[in-house]
């Protein structure tokens, strides 16, 4: 199922595009002649992209606030632009004991990460599948394969997400929409550092990959209507084959050792 061929009123609505992966998607799609619609809260960021890709419009606005989701949803629409492409990609993690970290912290994380992807999903998938048209693109993780002790919610939401694409896509085969979920390993972004994920630093180096390498795949396994892709090649892939299908038990206990400081 390709990703459906721009046309001059077609956009790509791109969530997290000021930095990293979103940003890498975000140029991607734009290099193949999309409209891409920037979003993320740090505006002077989304101007400087919008101003080098040209064909793009910005918004911005907080993803956890169902009332800036709306207001996307409707800006889109007084742009007079049909949502044909739809990347959820805007994300943080809490990276601590969930009996220590705070309680708005990890609310704000599931609003990110589960509700805002699952909201713009329902705002825009039936014109998808009503045209007959359209891709979704969302990004997880590999830590939605297993549960993860000092990282509980993240991972959590991360399999929200993970198993939302996974039934949607199930639900639209045949119908001219793709949904993919993107579950990369280890990328070097801003994301250690506004996260603080310093655990990331134990896994080997050779799972790390670009931002521009998860793009290139996540539009390629689109393309091919994929329903779930782990960014990086065979290689990365085989890593993270165990956090699948491990036992659960045992996937906890290495999963623990791994994250704690
Ligand atoms: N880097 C990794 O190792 C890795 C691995 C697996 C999965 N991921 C996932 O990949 C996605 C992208 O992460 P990244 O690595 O590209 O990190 P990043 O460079 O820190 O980018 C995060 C993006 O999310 C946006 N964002 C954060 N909070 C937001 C909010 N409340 N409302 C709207 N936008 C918000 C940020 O923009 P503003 O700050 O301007 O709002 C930024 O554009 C995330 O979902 C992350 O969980 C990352």
């Amino acid at each position: 199922m390709p990703i459906p061929v721009p046309t001059d009123s077609s956009t790509a609505v791109v969530t997290g595009a000021s930095s990293g992966i979103g940003e890498q998607l975000a140029r991607a799609l734009a290099a193949r002649g999309y409209h891409v619609t920037l979003v993320a809260r740090r505006a002077e960021r989304l101007e400087r992209l919008a101003e080098e890709l040209g064909n793009a419009g910005i918004v911005t606005a907080d993803l956890t606030e169902p009332a800036k989701r709306a207001a996307l949803a409707a800006a889109v629409e007084e742009a007079g632009r049909t949502a044909d492409v739809l990347v959820n990609c805007a994300g943080f993690g809490v990276y601590q004991p969930f009996y220590e970290s705070a309680r708005f912290r990890e609310l704000e994380q599931l609003r990110l990460l589960a509700e805002a992807p699952m909201d713009l999903m329902h705002r825009w998938l039936p014109g998808m599948v009503e045209r007959r048209r359209g891709a979704i693109i969302n990004v997880s993780s590999t830590s939605a394969f297993q549960a993860l002790p000092f990282n509980a919610g993240y991972a959590a939401a991360k399999s929200h997400l993970l198993l939302l694409s996974e039934a949607v896509h199930a639900e639209v085969s045949g119908l001219g929409v793709t949904v993919t979920c993107v579950c990369p390993g280890p990328v070097a972004t801003e994301f250690q550092a506004a996260s603080e994920a310093e655990f990331a630093e134990k896994l080997p180096k050779f799972t790390w990959i670009s931002a521009e390498r998860v793009a290139q795949d996540a539009l390629r396994a689109t393309e091919r209507g994929a329903r779930l892709v782990i960014p990086g090649g065979p290689v990365v892939e085989a890593m993270f084959l165990p956090n699948r299908y491990a036992p659960r038990g045992v996937a906890l206990s290495v999963a623990k050792r791994l994250m704690a400081k």
